[in-house]
């Protein structure tokens, strides 16, 4: 039995991948490469010494999903496949619905004619709006979003919850991701933003590849130790391996589950410049802007609950996170491309 992994070609799916076929997992990927790149699947190849069974295919199509169903004996399937970019879902909001919402609604349906109710879906920190408290447990309230990526999140929360209380055949889990940063540290798979990078560290790594010239530090005027945004960036790697640890609430009966996964600490963007400077030896310039529209102050979780009922917790630490995203970044410049 297979664990199929939707959008697995992507960041955060292909360093899962690795850690599912280091774990002993049979996976099968599908993506689109709608942002991605199909060389990815080799070099997770290179790293895990196994195939990996690939599928072009997009989740809104119904036909390509009935034939992975058929060709291969999937018992869950980990769902990444999304668009993410909150900038440009503000401009297409009905691309962004259409994607994230008719897609996983279309793979749900498909998952369950073919007798296959094991979710674990992507989520984001991003549900909680601007939390109503510090560190965020697992029971803070979801708030507005402020954009229509974040929205879908939301809503695809809601979907699959009230789908597993109609059936209790279902098992999900939503997976409330922080900030990823970091690659697997053979540098040979990690973050490929097209265009100029939205994040800080993609943007970071560029400024230290002499691709941009200087970090725009968005706002210094916050509520937080040194006025810049406060955040909960984790290692890909970690939050790969929090998929691994997931899978057990899959398990028959588990019903629905919800974790952050996060590190429980907060840095600021001038604390990540400067532990970038300090593990990489590079200088990172910067100017301080005005404020990004939709930015919070502070958020940063609580990763009490994962611990305690996954037994996992994030292992790499910050000085980690930066030294990787660098190796990843300084022996690909153009990514996938090189
Ligand atoms: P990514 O863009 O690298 O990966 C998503 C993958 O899904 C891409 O490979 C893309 O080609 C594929 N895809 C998109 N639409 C598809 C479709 N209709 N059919 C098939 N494949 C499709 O992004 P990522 O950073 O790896 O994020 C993975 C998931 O985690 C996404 O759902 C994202 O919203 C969520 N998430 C990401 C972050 C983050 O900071 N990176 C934070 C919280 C949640
Ligand atoms: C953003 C998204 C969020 C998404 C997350 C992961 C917004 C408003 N939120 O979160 O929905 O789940 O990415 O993909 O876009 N910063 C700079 N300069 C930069 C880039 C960022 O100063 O060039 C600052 C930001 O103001 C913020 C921090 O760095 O304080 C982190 O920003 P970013 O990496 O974009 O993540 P989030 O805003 O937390």
């Amino acid at each position: 039995m297979a664990i199929l992994v939707t959008g697995g070609a992507g960041y955060i799916g292909s360093h899962t991948v690795v850690e599912l076929q280091n774990a002993g997992y049979d996976v099968v990927v599908m993506d689109n490469l709608s942002n991605a790149n199909e060389k990815v699947i080799g070099r997770v190849e290179a790293i895990t010494g196994k195939k990996v069974p690939f599928y072009k295919a997009d989740i809104r199509d119904r036909e390509a999903l009935n034939k992975i169903f058929e060709a291969e004996k999937i018992e869950s399937v980990i769902h990444f496949a999304g668009l993410k970019a909150v900038g440009e879902s503000v401009q297409k909001p009905w691309e962004y619905y259409d994607n994230n919402i008719t897609g996983t609604l279309t793979l749900v349906d498909v998952m369950r004619q073919h007798g296959v109710k094991n979710i674990i879906f992507s989520s984001s920190a991003t549900v909680y709006g601007n939390p109503a408290f510090v560190p965020i447990t697992e029971e803070c309230p979801k708030g507005q979003c402020t954009n229509p990526y974040g929205w879908t999140k939301s809503m695809l929360e809601q979907i699959l919850t009230d789908i597993q209380k109609a059936d209790n055949e279902w098992n999900v889990v939503l997976l409330r991701y922080f900030n990823p940063i970091g690659a697997h540290k053979s540098g040979t798979i990690g973050e490929n933003p097209n265009g100029i990078p939205n994040n800080l560290m993609p943007y970071i790594t560029q400024v230290a590849v002499g691709k941009l010239p200087e970090l725009n530090v968005f706002g210094d005027d916050y509520d937080t130790p040194d006025g810049t945004g406060v955040r909960d960036y984790i290692h890909v790697v970690d939050l790969a391996v929090g998929h691994v640890k997931a899978l057990k609430k899959l398990a028959p009966g588990s019903g629905l589950s919800i974790y952050n996964l996060g590190t429980g600490v907060g840095y600021s963007v001038l604390d990540i410049v400067k532990n970038f400077e300090e593990a990489n030896g590079v200088k990172i310039p910067y100017v301080i802007r005005g404020r990004r529209p939709g930015d919070i102050a502070t958020c940063y979780s609580s990763a009490d609950k994962a611990e305690k009922e996954l037994g996992w917790k994030a292992v790499n630490g910050i000085k980690e996170m930066c030294a990787d995203s660098w190796n990843w970044q300084k022996n690909n410049p153009n990514g996938y491309e090189d």
